[in-house]
């Protein structure tokens, strides 16, 4: 009988250990073989925007053959590069990785492509290294060029109050978005319609239409939100008390998370009419857009982005070649790119562009007509 129930408690055991190991990570389409062919980093679960990546290759992947792991690296770069190299001892043949910080990422693809890995850089560029194959993106001046324009469309007159905000500076998107917004809105700036409240060097540079990146970057470091809506928050108040806004008043927010937060403190103003842009569709953003808070945001079809990735990656693997139709420098190289549009959502278009293009479903929501 004792003999028994220790052989019970060896079983035991061992059963919790193989179960454990299966814990450790999110299994993408997990299949017959061991080995993982295709490895997904993505950067945080803490944005509502990175935990629907997740999903969609879930679902892409459900019926393919081959073998992927999707690992977060929880906004730490340390971690990003360990879990390149897990995958890498994986056996993996093709990386798909969206970096926290582009610069600090170069490292752990050139760890990579070492091992004769190809690299797919999602979404965010990985900069200043060769060790890049291809970017799969949203094309994402356009994304700040639909934001300056949503603005200037809903500006009437001249001396409207503007407040800038921007991504964080260690992401290459950032400075895209800003530089598609900058097109649109500085010739408006330039001819009064609007006044900039919230940074010197906005005012500095704004008759200059095209900026270099050391310029850009100086305005980016003062109204960076680091993607954070608790950092988008605490700006937000202070700019709100050294420049009070008044009326009809606009703000260039980068995206979903840091417009609802920038939001809830204008929203605590009395007598205004704000106009707020965002970006990436995230549930609780479309919430804001149907109830008139957010007054828009960008659908980046998360579903193209996922099967452009997947496409290119499976062709790797078969040998074939990658189609791309475009290219972005990433300080070192030009980086061969599958560019994705992008769709402009606002009140008046909710339901068509999101509902009935089965982009969300409509019981996600209230108050939709
Ligand atoms: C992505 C955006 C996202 C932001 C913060 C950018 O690189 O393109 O979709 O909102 O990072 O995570």
């Amino acid at each position: 009988m004792k003999k028994l129930l220790s052989m019970l408690l060896i079983l035991v055991m061992v059963v919790g250990i193989f179960a454990g190991c299966q814990n450790s990570s999110d299994e993408g389409g997990s299949k017959s073989s061991s080995s993982v062919e295709i490895g997904i980093v993505l950067p945080t679960k803490e944005e509502p925007r990175w935990v629907q990546d997740e999903t969609r290759f879930k679902d892409a992947l459900k019926d393919s053959d081959h073998n992927v792991e999707i690992l977060f690296s929880q906004g730490d770069s340390a971690r990003e590069k360990q879990n390149v190299e897990t995958l890498i001892a994986k056996g993996i043949k093709v990386l798909i990785i969206t970096p926290h910080d582009g610069a600090a990422a170069a490292a752990a693809v050139e760890a990579a492509k070492e091992e004769g890995i190809t690299v797919i850089s999602y979404d965010r560029l990985v900069t200043n290294t060769d060790a890049v194959d291809y970017y799969v993106t949203f094309n994402s001046v356009s994304v700040g060029a639909a934001q300056g324009q949503y603005l200037v469309d809903n500006a009437e007159g001249t001396g409207n109050k503007l407040y800038l905000y921007a991504g964080a500076a260690t992401d290459n998107n950032a400075f895209l978005f800003f530089e598609g917004a900058w097109n649109v809105l500085q010739p408006k700036i330039a001819d009064g319609t609007f006044e900039v409240q919230n940074s010197s060097k906005a005012v500095e540079y704004m008759n200059k239409a095209t900026l270099s990146r050391e310029e850009m970057g100086e305005i980016i470091e003062q109204i960076t939100t680091d993607w954070k809506p608790e950092v988008a928050k605490s700006k937000a108040e202070s700019h709100i008390t050294a420049a009070p806004p008044a009326g009809n008043t606009f703000v260039l927010a980068p995206n979903d998370g840091t417009a609802r937060s920038i939001f809830d403190q204008f929203a605590k103003e009395e007598g205004l009419t704000i106009f707020i842009t965002g970006q990436d569709a995230e549930m609780p953003s479309i919430q804001y857009v149907i109830d008139g808070k957010q007054s828009m945001t960008v659908l980046k079809d998360v579903r193209d982005l996922v099967k452009g990735a997947i496409g290119a990656a499976v062709d790797t693997l078969e040998g074939k070649a990658v189609e791309t139709n475009g290219s972005y420098n990433n300080g070192s190289v030009d980086v061969k790119a599958k560019d994705i549009q992008v769709i402009t959502v606002t009140q008046d278009n909710v339901k068509n562009t999101i509902i009935e293009s089965g982009y969300y479903d409509a019981k996600e929501f209230t108050g939709l007509e």
